[in-house]
């Protein structure tokens, strides 16, 4: 049987990141450091791996970018990396180095299109590897203890915190625990390498299938999708103007339980008419839509309003991805998936 082995897929961040001088804590360079360097910067990983599974490491570079700029060759090419890795039976688990600013997505769009049966693991860090206070060499060490434990499901590991794909939210640009569960708190921690859990379990979507998975790989580019959100002083004209411009879908972070300003309100429902995929989400950092969302005004603006919820909650009830009850930016990959592949 070949020897077992955890694959360790780098694709840059802050993680990767180096700076002029140690005390640098902005300013640097996402994504320069290679996944072979970020695992030499810890001395005892490939003996933590050996010792809890057997197993070896295996270091791939999937891409050295600034999480910002992720795009779909590089998200394809990761997805194809990890699908390679949970169907090859020497694979034992996944470990993806990643910036923290998008991470968030990344991690939902693996469990929701992939759902493993294996461990996959995202980490990364909010200091560059040359920093007096670099926090990424102990987040990897976190993240190889994750993966060594077998617990099926896409994980974020940062700051002794272990996430759910489908909760985790950045929340803090400079503080180290800048990532966080948005309601119920983290899974499980890390402490000293053990790793306590908390007992809740990735989601899965009965929806999504192995087919839809290959739809997926096939597409060169995703449909194209933005979110826009209403708050005080709201107008139409960016609705409008990506009308305009061809937008396919938008995700609206309402106020509240999901309302929108009126301004804007008859400006989605041209867009809805026009075909343009509404779909909504709610611009509290907490908490998901309660009920139908939308329209509290004006009766006349209600029931129209209450059409769109309607057509977020057919979808849904088709088995479709929860994206009524997830954040914006979850919501927006989700809209992307379901454009594309149902
Ligand atoms: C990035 O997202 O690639 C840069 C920021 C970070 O990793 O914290």
């Amino acid at each position: 049987m070949a020897q077992e082995k955890i694959v360790i897929l780098g694709t840059g961040g802050t993680i990767a990141g180096q700076a002029q001088n140690s005390t640098q804590g902005v300013g640097y360079k996402a994504g320069q450091i290679s996944v072979a360097g970020l695992l030499a910067a810890v001395p005892d990983l490939s003996q933590l791996a050996a010792g809890r599974t057997g197993a070896v490491l295996d270091a791939l570079q999937i891409a050295q970018i600034d999480s910002k700029d992720m795009d779909w060759p590089v998200w394809r090419s990761l997805l194809q990396a990890v699908k390679a890795g949970l169907e090859d039976t020497a694979t034992r688990a996944l470990v993806i180095t990643h910036g923290t600013d998008t991470l968030e997505e990344t991690a939902w769009l693996l469990q929701a299109v992939l759902q493993p049966t294996k461990a996959v693991v995202l980490t990364c860090a909010m200091r560059p590897a040359t920093s007096l206070q670099a926090d990424g060499p102990q987040n990897l060490r976190d993240a190889v203890a994750v993966a060594a434990g077998d617990v099926p499901g896409v994980w974020v590991v940062a700051a002794g915190e272990v996430h759910a794909a489908r909760e985790v939210l950045k929340v803090h640009p400079y503080r180290l625990n800048a990532l966080r569960s948005y309601e119920g708190g983290p899974c499980a921690y890390v402490e000293e390498s053990r790793v306590r859990w908390l007992g809740r379990a990735a989601v899965q979507y009965p929806g999504w299938t192995a087919a839809r998975l290959e739809q997926l790989l096939a597409c060169e580019e995703l449909p194209w999708v933005e979110i826009v959100q209403s708050g005080s002083l709201q107008s139409a004209r960016a609705v409008q103007a990506l009308l305009a411009a061809g937008v396919q879908g938008l995700v609206v972070a309402g106020t509240g339980n999901g309302t929108i300003h009126q301004a804007m309100e008859q400006a989605l429902l041209q867009a809805r008419a026009q075909g343009v995929s509404v779909w909504y989400s709610t611009r509290c950092l907490e908490g998901q839509l309660v009920g139908l969302p939308v329209g509290q005004g004006v009766p006349a603006v209600q029931a129209s309003s209450h059409e769109i919820a309607a057509h977020v909650i057919q979808v849904e009830a088709e088995g479709g991805l929860d994206a009524v009850l997830l954040p914006p930016s979850k919501a927006r990959i989700a809209m992307m998936l379901q454009l594309a592949c149902y």
